[in-house]
């Protein structure tokens, strides 16, 4: 059995259908299982913060895709998870970046943290360092896409590659002891993105340029904490100063092919 944490998000969704279409056995894990009804996974109700939930969720399970959000920032939902689960195989979603030092701080240093843990635990361990999402210049209907990294490029990747490198990695041997930074073939800026999104979508979607500062002012009427404001505002200010322009070829490593560009991903954003 795999388990599947984040299996309502970008992500974790993804994971879930690639097995599921592979014919594996998997058990996906959200706080509300009414978001996965219908869904031919054992869905089970969990939350990291719920460590019963956690001991439940982990029973006769060999292999874990371990992605956590916590706010703040830190390690304590991977560990919640390690605590309770048995010699399982563990994949770990960190991010591209991770332990760089930039503006007198170290960019997702709790994805650094948590890679510490993984690879601490004894079970054998892949993290995948995903690039920039091509999701994230998904915008709400009417909506403006936000552009906190102004022309910078980065290795944009679509969620969909991510999600095939870590079902080999859960599913396939010599994959333990690996951190593969996952990014896609060329580089790109939010505005290049756009516009090719544009082109695919057949109307213009418009952006609106957001400096880290003013990020931070909007996060903060949101309520976000002051911990994961800074780290946010960090990660995007390290791209925005073009520190983020980087392209492997991991994922074509683990998948024998190259990964897909993003006009390829805008135009499956037309078929769903
Ligand atoms: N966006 C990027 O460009 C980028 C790039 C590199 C790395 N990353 C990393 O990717 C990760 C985010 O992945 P994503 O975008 O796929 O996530 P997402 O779409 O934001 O979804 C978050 C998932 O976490 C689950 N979750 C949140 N709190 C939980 C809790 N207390 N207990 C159990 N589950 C919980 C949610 O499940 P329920 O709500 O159903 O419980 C949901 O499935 C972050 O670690 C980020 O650092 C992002």
């Amino acid at each position: 059995m795999i388990l599947v944490t984040g299996a309502t998000g970008t992500i974790g969704s993804a994971v879930l259908r690639q097995l599921l279409a592979a014919g594996h056995p998997v058990r996906a894990l959200t706080r509300d299982p009414a978001k996965l009804a219908g869904s031919a996974a054992d869905v089970v109700r969990g939350d990291f913060d719920d460590p019963d939930s956690l001991a439940r969720a982990v029973d006769g399970v060999e292999a874990v895709f371990l992605l956590t959000v916590a706010r703040p920032p830190s390690t304590r939902h991977d560990e919640a998870l390690l605590k309770v689960v048995g010699d399982a195989r563990i994949v770990k979603l960190s991010g591209i970046g991770a332990g760089e030092v930039f503006d007198g701080g170290t960019v997702g240093y709790w994805n650094l943290a948590a890679e510490q843990v993984v690879k601490q635990s004894g079970r054998t361990w892949t993290i995948l360092r995903p690039s920039s999402f091509a999701t994230n210049v998904l915008a709400a209907e009417g909506q403006p896409v936000i552009n906190p990294t102004g022309d910078a490029r980065q290795g944009v990747i679509d969620p969909a590659d991510i999600a095939a490198v870590a079902v080999q990695a859960l599913t396939e041997p010599g994959h333990h002891g690996q951190t593969y930074t996952l990014t896609g073939p060329e580089l790109l800026s939010v505005p290049e993105q756009v516009s090719q999104l544009s082109e695919v979508l057949g109307r213009t979607v418009p952006t609106i340029d957001v400096e880290p500062a003013e990020l931070a002012r909007q996060l903060a009427e949101y309520g976000e904490d002051a911990a994961s404001i800074e780290a946010m505002v960090r990660g995007v200010s390290f791209a925005r100063a073009g520190r983020n322009a980087v392209l492997t070829g991991d994922v074509e490593k683990v998948l024998g092919r190259p990964a897909g560009s993003f006009a390829d991903w805008a135009r499956s954003q037309l078929a769903d």
